[in-house]
């Protein structure tokens, strides 16, 4: 398990947008940008279903995902790499709705994307880009 810091939970605080990568069990990518998402705790990220299809297909056979954000002005950001579950009723999913709701109260939330963090790698340009910390 790898753990979220301050600093990565500003970073993703202040992200306009999740890069979000999946693969299909026989290896066919897919990458989608996702504006609902939040940290949970030190160690996991909600991300909000609302129109994914290739993206949940992935998930439900092939439960791994890569997520980057960044903060554009600095160009600071984070890789997380983890496993998913997804949850459609309970705490995370009515979280989900509520911000989903705040910003667009015509759209319907249909699942709650729950990262389990493994791994953290900055993405951040320089010597550090693809290090991994933690
Ligand atoms: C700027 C932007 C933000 C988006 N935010 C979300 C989101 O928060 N939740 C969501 O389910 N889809 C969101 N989408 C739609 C997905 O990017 C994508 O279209 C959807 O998952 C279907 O693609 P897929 O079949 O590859 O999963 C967003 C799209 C754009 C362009």
């Amino acid at each position: 398990m790898a753990r979220i810091t301050g600093e990565m939970k500003w970073v993703i605080g202040e992200a306009k947008v999740f890069a979000v990568a999946t693969a299909s069990k026989d290896g066919e990518l897919n990458v989608v940008p996702i504006a609902f998402g939040k940290v949970l705790g030190e160690e996991e990220i909600l991300l909000v279903d609302n129109f994914m299809k290739k993206t949940m297909e992935n998930l439900k056979t092939n439960p791994r995902i890569a997520v980057s954000v960044w903060k554009a002005g600095d160009s600071k950001g984070y890789q997380f790499k983890g496993d998913v579950r997804i949850e459609t009723s309970g705490r995370n999913f009515e979280d989900g709705v509520k911000m989903v709701k705040a910003k667009e109260p015509k759209l319907s939330p249909k699942a709650a994307v729950i990262v389990t963090v493994k791994s953290i790698y900055s993405i951040t340009p320089g010597p550090d880009a693809g290090k991994l910390l933690s």
